[in-house]
C-alpha cells in the first residue's frame, strides 16, 4: 500500500497510522475508557445533535480564528489537553508535542503525571504552558511545580480534580505510567482550590467539572477558569457527554469565569459547536496522541492544522468573521424540527 502524504490525511487515517506505528500497549492505553466505554462513545456522538445554519451572502474569506486565553494570544481556540502518558509512545514524545504546540501557535496543558517536569516542558516548547497538578501526588509536589511554573512564566496553573476515583480502562485500574505505582482516588475539596489560590498569583484552572453545582463550588472557592470534562470517559461509565453538561455549567458560572471544554473533540465543527454554546476554547486529547504516534511533531501539526482548516470552513459557511462573533445563532438543535437555539 502506498501511503498518502501526511498533509492529505484525515484524522481517521492518522488514527489508523498511529494504530500501526504506536507500541500496542500505548495504543490500548490511549483508546481505553472506563468499563463499557459508553461515556467515550457518547462524548463524540453528542456533538452530532447540533447542526450549522448556513449563510452565504457575505464577503468573509479569511476568518480570524485566534483567541486570547489567560492573557496570551493563540492561533486557534484549541489547546493541547494534559496527557500523562505520552511517554508510553516514545521517550521523546513529550518534547515532540511541545515542539508541535509551538509550531501551530497554540497552548499546551502539561500534566503532573507526565515524565517531564515543568522545567522540562519550558525547555521543550516556546508555546504558552498551563501546569495541571494532581493532588494525589501531595500538596507539596503540586506547590513545588506550581511555584516553578510561576517563575518560568507559565500562563496558568491548575488541578485536575475529577480523579476522585482513579482512571479505569475496561475493568482494570492501570498502574501509573510515571512511577509504576498503583493509582488511587483523591477526594476533591474546595479547600484545595482556596489553598492553591493563596499560593500563586497565576490564574487557577480546575478540570473535571460536569455540573452547575460543582461549577459554583469551584468558582466560589476562587477558580479563575473551569474545564468541563469527563476525562475522555476514563473515570465514570455512563457519565453525560461533556457537551451535554456544558449548558448547565455555562448557566451557573458562564458570566463569571472562562469555560473550556474537552472530551470528544474530533473536528473543527465540534470546536465551533462548543464555542457557540459558550466555551472560550477546547482541549484536544486523544487526537494529539494519534498525531504524535503516527508521525511525531509533523503528525501533531497535521492534526491541529486539520482542526484549524475545519474551523475556518465552518466560520465562512456560517457567515462568521471571527471567533468573537461565534454565537448560538449559528447552531440548530437536530431535534427533527430545525429549531434555532435561543
Ligand atoms: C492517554 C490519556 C492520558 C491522560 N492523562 C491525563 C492527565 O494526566 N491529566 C489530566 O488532567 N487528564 C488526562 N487525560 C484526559 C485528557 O486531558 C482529556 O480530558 C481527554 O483526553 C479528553 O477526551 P478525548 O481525548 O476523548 O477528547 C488523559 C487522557 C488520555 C486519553
Amino acid at each position: 500500500m502506498v501511503e498518502k502524504p501526511l498533509g492529505q490525511m484525515s484524522l481517521r487515517e492518522i488514527r489508523e497510522l498511529a494504530r500501526l506505528r504506536m507500541p500496542h500497549e500505548a495504543w490500548e492505553h490511549f483508546m481505553g475508557a472506563a468499563e463499557s466505554g459508553a461515556t467515550l462513545r457518547r462524548n463524540q456522538r453528542t456533538f452530532r445533535r447540533y447542526l450549522f445554519r448556513q449563510k452565504i451572502f457575505h464577503d468573509i474569506t479569511k476568518p480570524d480564528i485566534s483567541i486570547e486565553l489567560f492573557g496570551r494570544r493563540i492561533a486557534m481556540p484549541a489547546a493541547i489537553a494534559p496527557i500523562g502518558s505520552f511517554s508510553l509512545i516514545g521517550d521523546d514524545t513529550e518534547r515532540q508535542v511541545g515542539e508541535a504546540a509551538a509550531r501551530v501557535g497554540t497552548m499546551i496543558f502539561a500534566s503532573h503525571a507526565a515524565h517531564s517536569s515543568v522545567r522540562d516542558w519550558a525547555r521543550a516548547t516556546s508555546a504558552p504552558i498551563v501546569f495541571m497538578g494532581y493532588l494525589s501526588r501531595g500538596r507539596e509536589a503540586v506547590l513545588d511545580q506550581a511555584k516553578q511554573a510561576e517563575e518560568l512564566g507559565f500562563a496558568a496553573v491548575g488541578i485536575t480534580m475529577d480523579v476522585v476515583q482513579p482512571v479505569k480502562l475496561g475493568s482494570v485500574v492501570p498502574l501509573s505510567t510515571k512511577d509504576g505505582k498503583p493509582r488511587r482516588g483523591q477526594t476533591a475539596s474546595p479547600k484545595d482550590i482556596e489553598w492553591l489560590k493563596r499560593q500563586v498569583s497565576l490564574p487557577v484552572v480546575i478540570k473535571g467539572i460536569m455540573s452547575g453545582e460543582d461549577a459554583r463550588t469551584a468558582v466560589e472557592a476562587g477558580a479563575d477558569a473551569l474545564i468541563v470534562s469527563n476525562h475522555g470517559g476514563r473515570i465514570l461509565d455512563f457519565n453525560r457527554a461533556a457537551i451535554e453538561a456544558f449548558p448547565e455549567v455555562a448557566e451557573a458560572v458562564g458570566k463569571k469565569v472562562p469555560l473550556l471544554l474537552d472530551s470528544g473533540i474530533r473536528s473543527g465543527g465540534d470546536i465551533v459547536k462548543a464555542l457557540a454554546l459558550g466555551a472560550k476554547a477546547v482541549l484536544v486529547g486523544r487526537p494529539v496522541g494519534w498525531g504524535v504516534g503516527a508521525a511525531g511533531v509533523e503528525g501533531v501539526v497535521r492534526v491541529m492544522d486539520l482542526l484549524a482548516e475545519e474551523i475556518s470552513r465552518v466560520l465562512i459557511m456560517t457567515g462568521t468573521a471571527s471567533i468573537q462573533e461565534v454565537s448560538k445563532s449559528i447552531l440548530i438543535r437536530d431535534d427533527g424540527a430545525g429549531h434555532r437555539l435561543s
